[in-house]
């Protein structure tokens, strides 16, 4: 692998082979989500906790310091909303040279593996690995399931995740499930990072997921809204830390959270 292209998956996967990536793109199709209208505030005490931080170039130019240490996952697929008519319709909405300009660590970009705009999306993933790979930027494809969130099953998930694999991508970003994870993290064979996907009810849910898909091989989580939509974000955000790059079970998870809760939160 190209020396740049191993210095940027470096910035992004730790030295203990795990990640913590923290999503504030959902604007780019939800508008002004809860607890993420002002992004730049949102982040701030998170700052120790996450990895990466996974934005779109609106709100990196416009929310994020530019002299920020925190290595940058850019979104550059868009152009559907909520109020459209199909969220699987997206374009590529980003060029190389602004990819380069912004000094990214990577690109983020979705498939709709099953949807009426399968091709398309794909097509979009491999256009973009064709040139994310000529200037050794790694690219990270997210399976999307716009909003047919019964689709998340380990037979799709698996599906969306080989194929995204076999097209380049060097970072898949899925959902995690209940039954047969381990197939999906197995048939792939790039690293498998979970998004968290609507809030749980409960933070000991969010860990159980964690600790289950961890422990069936995923490196990390992408995971904002059970982050930053939490009543303790900071509490949540040294929590999963603990799970991913401390070893902590579900207990340990809960123990740190209610510590960092009853400090500052
Ligand atoms: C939105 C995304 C988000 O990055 C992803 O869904 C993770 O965020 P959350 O944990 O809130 O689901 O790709 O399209």
């Amino acid at each position: 692998m190209d020396w740049g292209m191993r210095n940027r998956l470096s910035k992004l996967i730790q030295t203990d082979g795990k990640c913590f990536f923290m999503p504030i793109d959902h604007g780019y199709f939800q508008g002004p989500t809860s607890c993420l209208e002002k992004p730049g505030k949102t982040i701030a005490p998170l700052f120790p906790y996450y990895d990466a931080l996974f934005v779109t170039r609106g709100v990196l130019r416009s929310a994020i310091d530019p002299l920020t240490s925190k290595p940058i996952i850019l979104r550059v697929s868009g152009g559907t909303s909520m109020a459209g008519k199909d969220l699987a319709n997206e374009s590529i909405t980003t060029s190389i040279e602004e990819i380069i300009r912004l000094n990214v660590s990577a690109v983020g970009i979705s498939i709709f593996v099953g949807s009426d705009y399968e091709r398309q999306t794909l097509q979009n993933l491999s256009d973009m690995v064709n040139q994310c790979e000529n200037v050794g930027i790694p690219v990270m494809a997210v399976t999307a399931v716009g909003k047919e969130m019964e689709k998340r099953d380990s037979r799709y998930l698996a599906l969306s995740c080989r194929i995204a694999a076999e097209l380049g991508a060097k970072v898949v970003k899925t959902y995690w499930c209940e039954e047969n994870f381990e197939k999906v993290v197995n048939g792939c064979p790039v690293p498998v990072v979970m998004a968290g996907g609507p809030k749980c009810e409960t933070e000991k849910q969010v860990f159980e997921f964690v600790c289950d898909g961890i422990q069936k091989g995923s490196i990390g989580i992408n995971l904002g809204r059970n982050v930053w939509q939490s009543k303790h974000p900071v509490a949540m955000a040294r929590a999963l830390y603990a799970i991913i790059h401390e070893k902590a079970d579900v207990k340990k998870a809960q123990e740190v959270f209610n510590e960092e809760k009853n400090k500052k939160d």
